[in-house]
This record gives structure tokens, C-alpha cells and sequence, in this order.
């Protein structure tokens, strides 16, 4: 088999982070499909973070390789990674709450476009409006293009962060923990969002929580003490015993 749409999209082979005498990511490898979704699950301390820092290109492996669509990107900076088409989501907020939801669409349209683009400032302008009022809708939040995000509910600046990141229409979205605290009202709303998105869109989101881990991925990545442990459906992980006892044991807060 030869074929490009088999190919992966995220291909990870052999990766390692030390820090000092922590081994935070252990020769991991990893190979995510397009249009999957699949999550990275696993207490604190795992790597998980660590693993989506490399992954972005906000850090550095000490060994490793990573592939995104096809080209090794292991020595691209973050940058160079989001203009292959990855995009991610932060675990400190970026909006601006004096700013309306659609101006903070916008602000995000135009920042994607004046790397790509060279429109006339008005067609700009109108093509970032456009693209700002059609993500709000796929993120489900027409009905709030006007309110202040510093206005919005914590479970709706989730989604509006979400909403920021699909902007530039990446191929590869990663998410870090986004259900981190949100009610549980909240993070099923959330569920239904990331169950709702696109499937040109690969989404590969790094949750400690099982819930939504295990309801909008289709296959899950367990780590704990920076190494894979068991990879498989939800099912599978749902009746693993490391997993359990992993869980069980200390980290489901
Ligand atoms: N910048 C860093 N400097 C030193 N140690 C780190 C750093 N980042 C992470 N670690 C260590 O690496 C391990 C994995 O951390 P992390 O990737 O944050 O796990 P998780 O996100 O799964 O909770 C932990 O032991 C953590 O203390
Ligand atoms: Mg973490």
C-alpha cells in the first residue's frame, strides 16, 4: 500500500524527553491516521504534556523523530508546524474578554490570513468577518458572535479557544485537556462539540479525564511514567486492569 490517504498523519517514532534524570517521554512512538481521534490518557506525571509540547514544537526531543503529513518536521520550529496545517489549543486561556467573540474570531481570521494571503486590505477584512461568523457556527456559537468572551461561561471560552485554534482550518487539531475545569455539564457539552467537528480534521487531544477521553476518541493512547503502556479502543482500555488500577489507584480527582 502506497497510497497517500492511507499514509498517517502524525507519525512518531522513538521519541524521548529527559529533564535532568526524568525520563518525561520514553521512546515513545505513535501513529495517528487522518481524520481520527484519538486521545492520550494517563495520570499526572505521565508525559502527557510533554509529549503534546514535542508534538507542537514548543519543545525539543532529545532523540526521536516526528512526521506531520509525510515531512519530518522534528527540527521545525511551532511555527513552521502550524503553517503544515497543526493547530492547538492552550491550557492558559488566550482570549481577549474585553473583545466580542466575533472580534476575537476575526482577530485570529486575520492573523491567518496575513501570513497566507495578500488581499486587498477591504477583501481581507470581509474574508476574515466571513470565516470568523462560519467558525463560530461550526463551534456552535452564532447565537453568541456579540457577547464579550470575558462575558462567556467557562465551558463556553472552551469553546471558544477551540473555535480560535479551527481559524486557520488546520489539519490536525491537538487538544490539551480541554475538559480541565469544566463542570460536568460543561464537559458533556464539550463531548458534543468535539463529536460534532469536522472529520477533514484530525483531532488528537491529551485528557486526563476518561469520560470524555473515552467517548470522543476511537482509539486511546494510555502512558504512564512517560511510556505507552496499552494502546486500543475504548472498550479495550475500559477493561484493562493497569488502567484500572492506574485510576483507581490515584489520579482520577
Ligand atoms: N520543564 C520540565 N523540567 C523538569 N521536569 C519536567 C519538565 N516538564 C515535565 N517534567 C517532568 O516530566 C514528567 C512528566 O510531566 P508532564 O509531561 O507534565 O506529565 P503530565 O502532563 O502527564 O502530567 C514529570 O515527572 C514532570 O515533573
Ligand atoms: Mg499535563
Amino acid at each position: 500500500m502506497t497510497g497517500a490517504a492511507t499514509a498517517p498523519v502524525l507519525r512518531v517514532r522513538g521519541l524521548t524527553r529527559r529533564f535532568g534524570g526524568v525520563v518525561a517521554v520514553a521512546d515513545v512512538d505513535l501513529d495517528i491516521a487522518p481524520g481520527e481521534r484519538r486521545a492520550v490518557l494517563g495520570p499526572n506525571g505521565a508525559g502527557k504534556s510533554t509529549l503534546f509540547n514535542l508534538i507542537a514544537g514548543a519543545d525539543t526531543p532529545t532523540s526521536g523523530s516526528i512526521e506531520l503529513f509525510g515531512a519530518d518536521v522534528t527540527r521545525l520550529g511551532a511555527r513552521q508546524r502550524a503553517r503544515l496545517g497543526l493547530s492547538r489549543t492552550f491550557q492558559t486561556s488566550r482570549l481577549l474578554t474585553g473583545l466580542t467573540v466575533e472580534d476575537n474570531l476575526y482577530l485570529a481570521a486575520v492573523g491567518v490570513s496575513g501570513g497566507r494571503l495578500r488581499l486587498l486590505r477591504t477583501a481581507r477584512d470581509r474574508t476574515a468577518r466571513e470565516q470568523a461568523r462560519a467558525t463560530a457556527e461550526s463551534v456552535g456559537m452564532t447565537d453568541r458572535l456579540a457577547t464579550l468572551a470575558g462575558d462567556l461561561s467557562h465551558g463556553e471560552q472552551r469553546q471558544l479557544e477551540i473555535g480560535l485554534a479551527l481559524v486557520a482550518e488546520p489539519r490536525m487539531l491537538l487538544l490539551d485537556e480541554p475538559a480541565a475545569g469544566l463542570s460536568r455539564s460543561e464537559r458533556q457539552l464539550l463531548t458534543a462539540l468535539l463529536l460534532s467537528l469536522d472529520r477533514d480534521v484530525t483531532l488528537l487531544l491529551i485528557e486526563h479525564d476518561m469520560d470524555v477521553a473515552l467517548t470522543v476518541a476511537e482509539r486511546v493512547t494510555m502512558m504512564h511514567d512517560g511510556v505507552v503502556i496499552v494502546e486500543g479502543t475504548p472498550a479495550e482500555i475500559r477493561g484493562d486492569q493497569r488502567v484500572h488500577d492506574l485510576y483507581l489507584g490515584k489520579a482520577h480527582v
